[in-house]
C-alpha cells in the first residue's frame, strides 16, 4: 500500500522541528515506516539549492527567482524522494512543503497566485500531502522562541509584518482546505502540542485504515 504523506507547516518558532519529532515518536509506535525530510531541500542537490535560497547576500533576489528555485528544489525533492517513499509503502513527514510556497512567496511577498497554481500543478500535480498540521502561533511568541539562535537566515530577518501575513496566510489555507489541513495550537506547551498532534495522528490514520 502506498504510503501517506504528511507536510508540516507554520511561521519561524512555531515548533514545526519539534513537532517532528513527536511524529517520528508516533510513527515508531505504531511500526509505521517513514522517512523525515524538509524543504527547502530533502536531497544533495535540493539543499544545494536550499543554500541558495536562505543565504543572505547582498544582491537583491528577485521574487520570481525565489520561487523558481523553491519549485526547482522541490521537483527533485519529489522525484528522487518523496515519491519513490510512497510508492513502498513508506511515509513521508516533510518540514515544510506546497503551503510555504503560497504563504512566503505568495501572500507574503505578494507573487502571482495565478502562476503558483500553474507551478504546483506543473511540478508538484497530485503529489500534494494527505494531510497538513499547521503549527500555529502569535507571531511574537514564535520569535521570541527563536531569537537565541545565533544564525539568523534571510527569511528570518523579514520584518514583523511580513511574518504576519506569513500567519494570516497560513490560517487563510487551513480554512479554505480543513479536511487536509489540521490546526495545533502551538502556543500551548510542549506536552499539549505532543498531545495536539498525537490525536490527529489517531484521526488521520483511522480514517486512512478506514476505522471510525
Ligand atoms: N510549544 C512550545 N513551547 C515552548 N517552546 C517551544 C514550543 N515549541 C517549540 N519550542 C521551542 O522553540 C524553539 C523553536 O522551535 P522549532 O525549532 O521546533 O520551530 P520551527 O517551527 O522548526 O522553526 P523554524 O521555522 O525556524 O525552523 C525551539 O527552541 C523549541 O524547543
Ligand atoms: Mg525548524
Amino acid at each position: 500500500m502506498r504510503g501517506k504523506f504528511i507536510s508540516l507547516e507554520g511561521g519561524e518558532g512555531s515548533g514545526k522541528t519539534t513537532a517532528i519529532q513527536f511524529i517520528r515518536q508516533w510513527l515508531d509506535d505504531h511500526n509505521i515506516p517513514y522517512v523525515m525530510t524538509r524543504e527547502p531541500g530533502g536531497t544533495p542537490l535540493a539543499e544545494e539549492i536550499r543554500q541558495l535560497i536562505l543565504s543572505p547576500r547582498s544582491e537583491r533576489v528577485n521574487d520570481i527567482t525565489e520561487l523558481l528555485l523553491v519549485f526547482a528544489a522541490r521537483a527533485q525533492h519529489l522525484a528522487e524522494k518523496i515519491q519513490p517513499a510512497l510508492a513502498h509503502g513508506t511515509w513521508v513527514i516533510s518540514d515544510r512543503f506546497l503551503d510555504s510556497s503560497y504563504v512566503y512567496q505568495g501572500k507574503a511577498r505578494g507573487g502571482d497566485i495565478v502562476m503558483l497554481d500553474q507551478l504546483s500543478q506543473w511540478v508538484v500535480g497530485d503529489n500534494k500531502p494527505d494531510a497538513t498540521l499547521l503549527l500555529d502561533v502569535a507571531v511574537e511568541l514564535g520569535q521570541e522562541r527563536v531569537v537565541q539562535r545565533q544564525h539568523q537566515d534571510r527569511l528570518d530577518k523579514e520584518s514583523l509584518a511580513f511574518h504576519q501575513k506569513v500567519r494570516d496566510g497560513f490560517l487563510e489555507r487551513a480554512q479554505a482546505d480543513p479536511e487536509r489541513v489540521r490546526v495545533v495550537d502551538a502556543s500551548q506547551s510542549l506536552d499539549s502540542v505532543k498531545q495536539q498532534i498525537e490525536e490527529q495522528l489517531v484521526k488521520l490514520n483511522n480514517a486512512w485504515t478506514g476505522n471510525s
